[in-house]
């Protein structure tokens, strides 16, 4: 996903350029906005941090930007490619650094398994949105 910060400012096309340059092809995308409900169930294993109610008002506040990519090693080279969840400790050149502004609103979401990938692409899309 890209989330409400980054949408709100402007950065949809730099994100998606990025991600398309590093060799990530896009099967599936949608631009939709997450009620509370979505965010709850889809941060669902954050429920008990102290971050969780934060975190839920964060990715409700705007549209995102939701899509499923395809790539060899794509969950390691996604999270390669977006940078720690903190900006101010990511990587130069890498999304968050060069998008996000705090460890709150840190620009975009990648799965963190291909298990988890699955669920979360069958959250956003129904099967024949996917290419
Ligand atoms: P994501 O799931 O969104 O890709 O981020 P991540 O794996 O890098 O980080 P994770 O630990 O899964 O945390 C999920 C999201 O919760 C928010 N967060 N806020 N205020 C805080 O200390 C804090 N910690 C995490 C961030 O939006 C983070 O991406
Ligand atoms: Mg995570």
């Amino acid at each position: 996903m890209i989330k409400p910060d980054a949408v709100e400012n402007g950065y949809i096309g730099a994100i998606l350029d990025k991600i398309t340059a590093a060799g990530f092809r896009i099967v599936a995308m949608k631009y939709t906005q997450l009620s509370t409900r979505d965010a709850e169930i889809f941060y669902a294993i954050h429920k008990e941090r102290p971050f969780f109610g934060e975190l839920v008002e964060f990715m409700t506040r705007g549209p995102i930007v939701a899509a499923i990519l395809e790539k060899d090693n794509a969950v390691d080279d996604f999270r390669a490619l977006i940078g720690a969840t903190n900006p101010e400790e990511a990587a130069e050149g890498t999304i968050r650094k060069l998008y996000a502004a705090s460890i709150g609103e840190n620009a975009v979401h990648g799965s963190d398994s291909d298990e988890n990938a699955a669920i979360e692409g069958a959250f956003h899309f129904s099967g024949r949105e996917i290419y």
